[in-house]
């Protein structure tokens, strides 16, 4: 290949921070941790399917014509509609742009944002989908941590301090991915206030805020807005189907024009037939109680994960607990490296997989955690991998030394 020719963007010899999601493992006995699947036997298909017949029928061949940059007016109401009730942003079907999962409208932010080398701070750790969209940008990174409660916000106004040029803040406020923690009320009001004062804008992205298992999903950090600094990003791929390819995003004035700009230059519009198809499936169901369904199933799995990581796992190994979304991340001894104990062992040995830390730090730097995603599988399956995952975690910590 003529890799002389590729741009610096895709540069072959870092891999993509998605690289790696789905393992090779053709063992029957083969659990998968990694991806962020949602659990395919809950999909409504057969609602979906009448859904498409639907829109087909009443939109005819129009339906299939171009249409809008910014997507179905009709499902872009129901949406803005839906995050007024659950997260109080004020906001309308022109402000809502419908894009290609919720990935797509990350990348269109950075798009819309970054010159080479421009400062971006995210949490860590992050979505390595963010990273893998960011690094096309070739921005220069500022990490900053998390806390039990959301984003360290001292340690954020320290960067700005030092930084003041950083320019986007990447947050997932509700049941983070990859570590379930979700940020406090307060902080999403004083993180705004932070935006303001020191000029940058708040790429909020919250794909899980519905699937909280012990509360009713938080004001959004849009809902504090006040100068049109945040973009509001969600996606239907986790309370219905990930196969719509279906995202979103909430964006004011020239912000939204510049990102609508950039999403022509891409592909024109989205996917009109898919999207007639969801709207006709949200005016024929209850999309509400069927995210209620998900939540009860999901949360029985993610029991099943904390009780088989407490009963399988030594106790030199740290571990959160969800109350909602799809991930729990691991925090293993610091001499014990996830990604070649992936490798050597789990994979190999256990037929586990998940998806090792240095994929979601920026600079690749921190080895010794580790994401599981509990939501594709079921509780029995879950139980048997972490016996499993938990004896080479255990063998792993005893020798006391790097698995290399
Ligand atoms: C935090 C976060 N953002 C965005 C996405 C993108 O999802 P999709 O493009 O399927 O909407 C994911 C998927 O795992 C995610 O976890």
């Amino acid at each position: 290949m003529r890799q002389d020719l590729f741009a610096q963007r895709v540069n072959p010899d870092v891999p993509s921070a998605l690289s790696g999601l789905f393992s090779p493992d053709d063992d029957p006995r083969a659990l998968s941790f990694a991806a962020g699947s949602p659990r395919e036997d809950l999909f409504p298909v057969a609602a979906m399917q009448t859904a498409f017949h639907t829109a087909i029928a009443a939109g005819g061949a129009h339906l299939f014509q171009y249409q809008t940059a910014q997507g179905n007016p009709a499902l872009r109401a129901k949406l803005a509609a839906r995050i007024g009730k659950w997260g109080q942003v004020a906001t309308t079907a022109d402000n809502v742009v419908l894009t290609v999962g919720g990935q797509q409208a990350i990348e269109l932010v950075a798009k819309a944002l970054l010159n080479v080398g421009d400062e971006v701070a995210v949490e860590v750790p992050t979505y390595i989908g963010a990273l893998a969209a960011f690094d096309l940008y070739q921005p220069t990174y500022h990490a900053v941590p998390l806390q039990a409660d959301g984003l360290d916000l001292n340690r954020l106004e320290d960067t700005l301090k030092r930084h003041p040029k950083i320019k986007l803040l990447y947050t997932v406020p509700d049941y983070h991915n990859p570590t379930g923690i979700t940020m406090s009320m307060a902080k999403r009001q004083q993180l705004v206030e932070l935006a303001n004062r020191y000029n940058f804008i708040i790429l909020e992205d919250s794909p899980y805020r519905d699937l909280g298992y012990t509360h009713a999903p938080l004001p959004a950090i849009k809902h504090f807005d006040t100068e049109g600094r945040v973009v509001f990003v969600s996606s239907l791929s986790k309370i219905l189907m990930p196969g719509l390819r279906t995202g979103w995003l909430v964006a004011d004035d020239d912000l939204l024009t510049a990102i609508l700009r950039g999403r022509m230059a891409s592909d024109l519009e989205a996917n009109n037939v898919v999207h007639a198809a969801i709207n006709a499936y949200l005016e024929a169901n209850d999309l509400d109680a069927h995210v209620a369904a998900l939540r009860a199933s999901y949360r029985g799995q993610c029991s099943a994960l904390v009780q088989a990581l407490t009963t399988y796992f030594p106790d030199e190994v740290a571990f959160t607990h969800p109350d909602g979304g799809f991930f729990d991340w691991v925090t293993l001894p610091q001499n014990v490296d996830a990604a070649a104990l992936l490798t050597q062992a789990a994979i190999p040995q256990a037929h586990v997989s998940y998806v090792s830390s240095t994929n979601f730090y920026p600079a690749r730097d921190v080895h010794n955690s580790l994401r599981l995603c509990f939501t594709g599988l079921t509780p029995a399956e879950i139980d048997a991998g972490m016996r499993r995952l938990g004896a080479v975690v255990k063998a792993a910590v005893r020798e006391g030394r790097p698995v290399v």
